[in-house]
């Protein structure tokens, strides 16, 4: 397959669609450009007006096996069969006993499992559980991250004021520590100290406004997703951990976004050699049937039964996606992720030398960020200026950030694939 535009976009059955969309769907949803799929192959979207698109956003970095995998579909089509729910809150059930000992196998033993149904209630299920083990009130988490739409997870996320516009108070306790952004670093710091800079800013705010010994947690996105798809410098993270351990502050690892597979490792912070108390993964885990598993270290096993619930978390056809996605993973789609990311990456690279405009070019695997403008010079105007070109020559992305874009197909991507897209993209840089 390859992408072909043939209507002028959006198509007129499209228009329709989006037409009726306006007048019963809630505003609040967003539109970065007027998309409307009908079906799905590997790598390609297909609109309803029979265009065809390269999935360079595999529905914000969820669909790790591409569209209507076989083995997806099989294992869904298996387990609809024999049932889709019973409530695993209330009653044990394969496949997502079976799935809860995988991961935590995976994991090296030692973890228990929670499962839900989307990313913010992993998060807000993490939240619970480390206040409740804890006791302490305080939670830290950086600037700039994204962990989640729900009020305790929105008081986490602070990647853009919009998303808390108009909802306070959120949940108090909850302070913020600028991310070391290496590209535009904050704190005055240099890109080279910014690493630094931000470990003596907690080391002073544990001293002027949070004591160290109340605060639960700190949440942490091992490369930032929603907020640019930013890779943190090298060295940092363990430090972080260090300095947390210190003070007996749990580290919750937020792979919503990073894990599964996407950096070309299961998780994203295997990639620092830490390990997190807790984890929570959704997004990529199930291949677009909604669920997330938080894991946490054994030791904070320590809340009573009825504490938390869900009546869908652990649903059974999801968990029967997740063993699909799984095998898929361990039979060679983690590997493609690391060997196909490179590649992209090396032409992004490139591209970047010949267009001064792609500031930074960053990522780990599939998750690949490119940011538009200069250390000093956010340009979000050319940013949404390439998303919108892409889409019109065939090439579905997604911004992150103020300025960039994040480049995270489906893992099963091919380099001619991936080649294909960097040739749009190429074509996309000559126009803007
Ligand atoms: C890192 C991270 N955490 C949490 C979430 C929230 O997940 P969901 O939208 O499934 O609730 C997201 C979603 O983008 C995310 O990227």
């Amino acid at each position: 397959m390859r992408p072909a535009v043939s209507t002028p976009l959006p198509g007129p059955k499209a228009k329709e669609l989006l037409e009726r969309g306006q007048a019963v769907l809630s505003p609040s949803y967003v539109r970065p450009y007027p998309f409307v799929p009908v079906r799905g192959q590997g790598v390609f979207l297909e609109d309803v007006d029979g265009n065809v698109f390269l999935d360079f956003m595999a529905g914000i970095a969820v669909n790790t096996t591409g569209y209507a995998h076989p083995k997806v579909v099989e294992a869904v089509r298996a387990q609809a069969e024999r049932f889709a729910h019973v409530c695993f809150s209330d009653f044990t059930h394969e496949p997502t006993l079976s799935l809860a000992e995988r991961l935590v196998s995976k994991l090296g033993g030692g973890y228990r499992v929670f499962f839900g149904n989307s990313g913010t209630e992993g998060i807000e299920a993490a939240i619970k559980l480390v206040r409740h083990h804890t006791g302490r009130p305080y939670l830290l988490a950086f600037t700039g991250a994204f962990h989640g739409r729900s009020l305790g997870a929105l008081s986490l996320t602070a990647s853009k004021s919009a998303y808390r516009k108009g909802f306070a108070p959120l949940l108090p306790g909850v302070v913020h520590v600028p991310f070391p952004n290496p590209f535009r670093p904050p704190l005055g710091a240099r890109p080279e100290d910014v690493g630094e800079a931000v470990l003596a800013h907690l080391e002073h705010l544990f001293r002027t406004v949070v004591p160290p010994e109340e605060v639960a947690a700190f949440f942490l996105e091992p490369i930032q997703g929603e907020g640019g798809y930013l890779v943190p410098p090298p060295g940092f993270v363990p430090r972080l951990k260090a300095l947390l351990e210190r003070h007996g502050i749990l580290l919750v690892a937020d792979e919503v976004q990073s894990g599964a597979g996407r950096t070309g490792r299961f998780l994203a912070l295997e990639h620092e050699g830490v390990e997190a108390d807790v984890y929570v993964l959704a997004k990529g885990l199930a291949s677009g049937y909604p669920l997330s598993a938080l894991l946490f270290r054994e030791e904070l096993a320590s809340w009573r039964p009825g504490a938390h619930g869900t009546t869908f978390g652990g649903q059974a056809v999801a968990a029967a996606a997740a063993h699909a996605t799984l095998d898929l993973l361990e039979g060679g789609l983690t590997e493609n992720a690391a060997r196909v990311g490179a590649f992209l990456l090396q032409g992004l690279r490139e591209l970047q030398t010949r267009f001064p405009f792609l500031g930074d070019v960053r990522g780990r695997g599939l998750m690949i960020g490119l940011d538009f403008g200069t250390p000093g010079e956010e340009r979000p105007d050319l940013r949404d200026k390439a998303v919108g070109l892409a889409f019109q020559k065939g090439l579905l992305l997604l911004p992150a950030g103020p300025a960039a874009i994040r480049i995270a197909p489906p893992l099963i991507l091919t380099k001619e694939e991936a080649t294909m897209g960097l040739e749009i993209l190429e074509a996309v840089f000559r126009q803007l």
